[in-house]
């Protein structure tokens, strides 16, 4: 069963649009549970653009499913990680400035530092996934660094707009997805999935969890959380 990851950032968007308290991701988070989300999924930014500290502390007491907790692998976050022990952390770059997550981590620039900060994480029970560029020599460097699983960028599939653009970025998930799991790493995706491009991802053999913020969130501000969440899970359920 491949598990959905509700990202919930863009509530939290909306509430730092207004400085006040609402709408508030914390609720958001309990209300995606209630209609059957696998997970709840926050970027915690250096720059706390979006989600705020107090987010993820309460979320960490108070959903019932596990948290996602994407962020940088920086000592603020490894502490704010120890402290508040997510059921996954995912190493994600950040670049200050840009809109979303652009790219995967370049594991094999950052070997040394992604290693210490993956079993400072694991050591404590954490499960550690990076979010991976779709190359040989990352996803090898991805696990020499002892993550638990990858994250493949799905971007440039979704975005991709020519059939044969399409075909060709999904045989790089494919090809991406095999070498992982021959490496022995676990599988999840995410970033511009959404109900049009997800039944094809979700052919993806040993694909464990889908990680799914912008076009959720969009969906529900027209019907709903619960059934945007509802129609996604009917996908990936079939
Ligand atoms: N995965 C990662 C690593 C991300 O950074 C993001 C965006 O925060 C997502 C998944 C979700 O992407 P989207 O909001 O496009 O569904």
């Amino acid at each position: 069963m491949i598990e959905l990851s509700v990202n919930v950032d863009k509530v939290a968007t909306l509430r730092q649009s207004r400085g006040g308290v609402e709408p508030d991701p914390v609720v958001a988070a309990m209300i995606c549970e209630q209609a059957g989300a696998d997970g709840i999924t926050v970027h915690l930014r250096q720059d706390r653009r979006h989600i705020q500290d107090r987010d993820v502390e309460l979320l960490a007491k108070t959903i019932k499913t596990g948290l996602n907790l994407e962020m940088a692998a920086v000592d603020e976050m490894v502490e704010i990680a120890l402290r508040i022990r997510p059921r996954q952390c995912t190493l994600v770059p950040e670049r200050r400035g840009e809109l979303t997550t652009e790219d995967g981590v370049d594991v094999i620039a950052e070997e040394e530092s992604l290693a210490r900060v993956v079993k400072t994480l694991r050591s404590q029970g954490i499960r550690v996934s990076i979010f991976s560029r779709l190359d040989e020599a990352q996803i090898k460097a991805a696990r020499e660094v002892g993550a638990d699983r990858i994250e493949l960028f799905t971007g440039p599939y979704a975005k991709a707009s020519t059939e044969e653009d399409q075909d060709r970025e999904f045989q790089r998930l494919l090809d991406a997805a095999r070498l992982a799991r021959s490496l022995g790493l676990g599988i999840n995706a995410g970033h511009d999935l959404d109900a049009r491009n997800l039944p094809r991802v979700a052919t993806i053999p040993n694909l464990r969890e889908v990680s799914i913020g912008h076009s959720l969130i969009s969906r529900a501000v027209f019907v709903g959380l619960e059934r945007a969440v509802q129609e996604l899970l009917a996908i990936l359920r079939g």
